[in-house]
């Protein structure tokens, strides 16, 4: 049997940091209401111009000098993102000639939240199979460009960024196994109805969210797919030796936790700084624990994602 292993990881935030304090200078909130009801002090926001694809190149070159890959060797790129560069190309094909990479396939992932996790998923069957040898997968926002910033309810919650990882076959573990799911019916509880049409935009360009009812589908979404992943791979909570749950609140991380039965101090949390990345969000909080030397080979590993459609999933790995 074969599998695809993650040999590299890499990330990158945007220079500017925007802090809860700064933001209460700006629309009706406080330091103290972000922070007890998301976790969230501070996050990174793009510079003017700066696009998806600036930073996702970052990411993956950091990725690729970790993983001693170069352009050459690379013959796949899934980028997942809810915020490219422009309507088309893919901003996959934008990195691609970015990276000077000229093999293979580059192709976006629409999944929001869960990008990251379709995108790993999806790479890992490519890669596993042995029809690509060498795969960028990278979660990318500039989510800044569609917070509505006098919104309080949504603007608070995100940040930008990027993470990546580099994909190469192994006969050894690897990734277990992958588990992905969407309930359409969802779709308007987290959302940017707008769109271009006839040069004009159309609706409402900007994130709207019923923060409680996807409180609610995140809780319960990711503990039922957590048990899922696990009961597939005949393992056990107790198993798990990092968890890299989507980083939008502390208090559905909490609540993941306990409900998963991984405790705190194996969860990673990279949201304090950062705040919900979204596509982003797993592979830098991923990144943050290979590179200070938490995660540690032979070590079992669960991603999760959740996110807008509403969309989840799990990717289990052996590191
Ligand atoms: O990546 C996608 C996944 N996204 C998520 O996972 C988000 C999930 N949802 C959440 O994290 C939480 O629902 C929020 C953090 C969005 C909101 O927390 P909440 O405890 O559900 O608060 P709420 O929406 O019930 O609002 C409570 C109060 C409201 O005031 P009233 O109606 O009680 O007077 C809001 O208007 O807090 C008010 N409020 C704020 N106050 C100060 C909402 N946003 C703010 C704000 N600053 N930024």
């Amino acid at each position: 049997m074969t599998y695809s292993r993650i040999i590299g990881t890499g990330s990158y935030l945007p220079e500017r940091v925007v802090t809860n304090l700064e933001l209460e200078q700006r629309i009706e909130t406080s330091d103290e209401w972000i922070y007890s009801r998301t976790g969230i002090q501070a996050r990174h926001v793009a510079a003017e111009g700066e696009l998806t694809s600036d930073l996702a190149v970052k990411a993956a070159q950091a990725a690729m000098a970790a993983a001693g890959v170069t352009a050459d060797e690379v013959d796949l790129i899934v980028l997942a993102t809810t915020t490219p560069d422009m309507v088309f190309p893919s901003t996959a094909c934008i990195v691609q000639a970015k990276l000077g990479v000229s093999n293979g396939a580059a192709f976006d992932i629409q999944a929001v939240c869960t990008g990251f996790i379709y995108a790993l998923a999806i790479a890992d069957k490519l890669v596993a199979c042995g029809q690509h040898k060498c795969a960028i997968v990278i979660g990318a926002e500039v989510f800044s460009s569609i917070l509505d910033w006098t919104d309080r309810r949504t603007c608070v919650l995100f940040g930008d960024g990027a993470g990546a990882v580099v994909l190469k076959q192994s006969d050894q573990p690897g990734i277990l196994s992958s588990h992905l799911h969407s309930d359409g019916a969802l779709n308007h509880i987290l959302r940017v109805p707008g769109k271009i049409s006839g040069g004009q935009i159309q609706g409402h360009p900007f994130v709207e969210m019923d923060g409680q009812s996807v409180f609610r589908v995140a809780v319960k979404s990711l503990a039922e797919c957590a048990v899922e992943a696990l009961e597939h791979n005949q393992l056990q909570a107790a198993d798990v030796d990092w968890y890299v749950p989507h980083q939008a609140n502390i208090r559905i991380i909490n609540t993941l936790s306990e409900k998963v039965g991984v405790p705190r101090e194996r969860v990673v949390v990279t949201l304090t700084r950062q705040g919900n990345t979204s596509a982003a969000s797993v592979p830098l909080a991923l990144d943050a624990a290979v590179r200070d030397g938490r995660v540690q080979p032979g070590q079992l590993v669960m991603l999760q994602g959740v996110g807008g459609g509403m969309t989840w999933g799990t990717v289990l790995l052996r590191w």
